[in-house]
């Protein structure tokens, strides 16, 4: 029998709603067919944003969208997005699948997407290829309120009032797609560029986010903080699980329980990314005052067969949930650092929550877990602890793996991943100073290999979960093998 952990009286920190933010980028069928099919579609939409993906996000409850890329945005001119359609710039899509991109999807667009979708903008700047003046009159159209070049030209272009931008991300990939960058050059570029990302708005002030490290290079996190750390509110990091190489990743449908495996090691690397880029920018940031932003995670696999290479179509089963528990877990338990996270990509590519084929549309398995997560937002985090073997080959990955936080009523939210394929779990749960009066509990299980598909698109469903029993110090349960649990206790 496990044990775990609950410690109401150890409030810890706040559990940002943007860690469960998703990214969205110019790049196969996510923006064109998975948001945007225009006005004129058949499909029903509302100003040519599709309608039931609308409904199925604003049903997880999306905090924050980022936009345009990705790579796309560091070759993406902004100005080539405005007016009437059809006058916009056509330009070729040269990272992916070197398509014809129509800019009929831009700015305004952009805003009025994420205004159907109650959620924020992460609007993401060219560095790349954009010069410091492109930048800066993007900031003015978006935000300036009163009389000037670019406001007039948005009121031109219809809309009369400014948005609000919360988040502001000054290049992308600057080490890779955005540039080939060394650290210390995009530091300096990152202190020019961002100097004319104004606050046209006194009441809002643009967080403002610099490129930050792949994976494991802890110099770029390094050598940013040491020469920009003053200047930024953020810094990212981008991490994608790839059960094999980046030549041969390994197919999304069919893997053996040993690729299972190797893939949930490798997603569960997270944790010592976030804890270690973390401890660097302790060095410099003690106060915590720069967040953690992991605005691309997920899993990356071959594309499904007969599908455009450069479009990063891929299904999503079981494995891909347990991926997407066992991560927001841990960006909870890192929620002091972590104040952001935007999986890749929402609709139609990579791990994504949503798929479409022209006007049908299914939820994914990773879905369903934002959707049980969704309560975790804002929340404080608990503290908690879990006693688990350690199940992978290399004996590093956790069976059991859990976050626990409070909400303003005293309400606990337990989520609980149980990472094996064949093995259940018996836990016994105390809650320290707590007298439980009743739980609920939900469930997302079914065979590693389960997946949602357009011929069965309830394969993979949250149930009711009713295995636990009541005790006078917290409770007892026994969690399936291959499951995301939540349990709501009050
Ligand atoms: O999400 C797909 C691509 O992965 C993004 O465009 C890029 O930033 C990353 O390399």
């Amino acid at each position: 029998m496990e044990k775990y952990l609950i410690n109401p009286n150890q409030k810890l920190s706040k559990i940002s709603k943007d860690i469960y933010g998703h990214f969205s980028e110019h790049l196969g069928r996510c923006i064109y067919e998975g948001f945007f099919v225009g006005e004129d579609s058949p499909i029903p939409n509302v100003k040519g944003m599709r309608k039931d993906v609308v409904e199925a996000l604003r049903d997880i409850k999306i905090p924050v969208l980022r936009w345009p890329g990705g790579c796309f945005a560091d070759e993406y001119h902004w100005k080539d997005g405005i007016g009437p359609k059809e006058n916009r710039k056509k330009m070729i899509n040269t990272h992916w699948g070197g398509v014809t991109e129509d800019n009929s999807f831009g700015t305004h667009e952009f805003f009025e997407l994420c205004s159907q979708l109650g959620c924020d903008a992460y609007v993401c700047g060219n560095v790349g290829s954009g010069s410091v003046q492109e930048m800066s009159e993007w900031i003015e159209y978006i935000t300036f309120d009163g009389t000037s070049p670019m406001a007039d030209l948005r009121k031109e272009n219809g809309r009369e009032k400014p948005w609000k931008l919360k988040y502001f991300g000054v290049g992308n990939e600057n080490w890779g797609c955005g540039g080939n960058m060394h650290p210390e050059f995009y530091a300096d570029q990152f202190r020019r560029y961002e100097t004319y990302v104004r606050d046209y708005d006194s009441n809002n002030h643009i967080y403002r986010i610099a490129c930050g490290a792949n994976e494991f290079d802890f110099n770029w996190t390094r050598v940013l903080l040491q020469k920009a750390g003053g200047r930024m509110n953020g810094l990212s990091l981008h991490y994608y699980t790839i059960p094999g190489n980046w030549h041969k990743k390994g197919k999304a449908l069919e893997f053996s329980d040993e690729e299972y495996y190797t893939t949930i090691e490798k997603a569960y690397k997270m944790e010592e990314l976030v804890r270690r880029h973390g401890d660097i920018m302790d060095q410099y940031d003690p106060d915590k005052r720069v967040g953690m932003i992991v605005d691309e995670w997920g899993t990356w696999y071959n594309v499904e067969e007969g599908t455009n290479p450069g479009f990063l179509y891929q299904q999503n089963t079981m494995r891909d949930a347990i991926v997407a528990g066992l991560t927001l877990n841990i960006f909870n338990k890192y929620s002091d650092r972590v104040k952001m996270a935007n999986i890749a990509q929402t609709i139609n590519v990579l791990q994504s929550v949503a798929l479409t084929d022209g006007e049908d549309m299914l939820l994914t398995p990773t879905y369903f877990v934002f959707k049980m997560y969704k309560e975790h937002q804002e929340n404080t985090l608990l503290g908690s602890f879990i006693t688990t073997p350690k199940i992978s080959e290399k004996g590093k990955l956790p069976k059991l793996i859990e976050s626990a936080s409070v909400d303003e009523n005293g309400v606990i939210y337990s989520t609980v991943v149980n990472t094996s394929i064949d093995e259940g779990a018996e836990i016994h749960c105390q809650i320290a100073d707590f007298a439980v009066s009743e739980i609920t509990a939900e469930i997302l299980t079914s065979d590693v290999r389960a997946y949602n598909s357009f011929e069965n698109k309830n394969a993979v469903r949250i149930k009711e979960f009713n295995d636990f029993e009541i005790t006078n110090d917290g409770f007892k349960t026994n969690i399936p093998p291959c499951s995301v649990v939540k349990f709501v206790i009050k």
